[in-house]
């Protein structure tokens, strides 16, 4: 085997700088001596372009989401019964990394104020969709923060009961971490331009922003320990430890008040790009022979109590398509069942784990595409 020739630095740097530098100086007369400002420009133009692009494209992590009819809390016969199936999906979503659980309707007007960031929905008697939403949202939020982030409701009654998510973002006191989780507070540091910010720990920490007090962010915690010092950190978005550091950081919820709004009102861009329908009446295939096609936002939606076929039928904006025509694919993920009916809670936990492989492959493929 022939030897490699050794670069020396000035080769890899020679490599490394972009055509327009070498090309000479960006320097607006000699490049019009040379006699091709416009294309140079240009040139520099499509590069930063292209550069941007990959950036975007470098930060787009794969995400996917679960679809989950309110409807399954007023079947429950009790208000405990209710919090513990919606505690089930809490920690089946987060067991299983599920980026976003949509809770749907079966409504043709939006309920306001479900899709709100404020915790603040103060109806009484609220329907099973709200409940959901407020027990599924209140469980991922780290136990630090829920008395500054949630009224007391009665639907959280019973929520001391259920057993915790113990997601990686629900830091201890004692532990440290790259990323925490905090709400901002009214005080501010006498001695620093920024917020405060609780993250749990035993002093709240500064932020390098201001920024309106009761709010939920992710502060970069870096590795100094020091609590005392007055050096800010930084606010970053909450998809930012699972981007750098491959972290699960818990769920979001939104609220879909139909079906066709789960499909339409996606807040990813570009929407969803593979939908999944689950049923006893789908169709029949291996997990193991079960190809996704790579994606980049993917969703499985669940039906109630009548399956997704109802759903999709009393959704006037998806009158006359059959529940084949909306999804992809249409599975069943527990063929031979010995109980006549499998629950939409056991459903999920059944289909999560039968996803979980050929989601594997289609992220895996993704990742080793040229
Ligand atoms: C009570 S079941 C509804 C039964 C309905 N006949 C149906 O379409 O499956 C509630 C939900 O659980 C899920 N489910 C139940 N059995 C399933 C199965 N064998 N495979 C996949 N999903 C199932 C589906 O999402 C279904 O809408």
């Amino acid at each position: 085997m022939g030897k490699k020739k050794k670069r020396t630095v000035s080769e890899a740097e020679v490599e490394e700088k972009t055509e327009p530098e070498l090309l000479g100086p960006k320097n607006e007369e000699e490049e019009l001596v040379n006699g091709e400002p416009h294309k140079i420009q240009k040139h520099r133009k499509e590069k930063k372009k292209k550069k941007e692009k990959n950036e975007n494209e470098a930060i787009e992590i794969p995400t996917v989401s679960i679809a989950v009819p309110g409807s399954i809390i007023d079947n429950a016969q009790s208000l405990e019964l209710a919090t513990r199936l919606a505690g089930q999906i809490a920690r089946a979503a987060t067991i299983f990394r599920i980026d976003e659980v949509v809770v749907f309707d079966n409504k043709s007007f939006p309920v306001e104020g479900l899709n709100t960031a404020s915790n603040d929905i103060s109806d009484e008697d609220e329907s099973g969709a709200a409940f959901l939403i407020r027990i599924l949202r209140y469980l991922e939020t780290p136990q630090y923060l829920r008395k500054a982030l949630f009224h007391w409701h009665n639907s959280l009654k019973f929520v001391g009961l259920l057993p915790p998510l113990d997601a990686p973002h629900h830091l201890r006191k004692h532990e440290w971490g790259p990323y925490r989780e905090g709400v901002t507070l009214k005080e501010r540091a006498s001695n620093s331009v920024g917020s405060l910010v609780d993250v749990g720990l035993s002093k709240p920490v500064v932020v390098d922003q201001i920024l309106e007090p009761g709010k939920r962010f992710t502060v970069v915690m870096g590795a100094n320990r020091n609590l005392d010092t007055d050096l800010p950190h930084q606010v970053v978005s909450s998809s930012k430890p699972r981007e750098e550091a491959g972290n699960y950081w818990g769920y979001r919820v939104r609220y879909a008040h139909n079906m066709s709004s789960v499909l339409k009102d996606c807040t990813y861009k570009g929407g969803y790009d593979h939908l999944i329908g689950t049923s006893e009446h789908g169709e029949i295939i291996n997990s193991s022979d079960l190809t996704i096609p790579s994606f980049r936002h993917l969703l499985i939606a669940f039906g109630g109590l009548a399956g997704l076929e109802e759903c999709v039928e009393e959704d006037n904006n998806l009158k006359g398509n059959n529940v084949r025509d909306v999804f992809h694919s249409y599975l069943n993920t527990c063929p031979s069942q010995g109980s006549r009916t499998i629950r939409t809670e056991e459903a999920i936990f059944i289909s999560l784990q039968y996803f979980r492989e050929p989601i594997n492959r289609a992220l895996f493929s993704k990742s080793t595409a040229p």
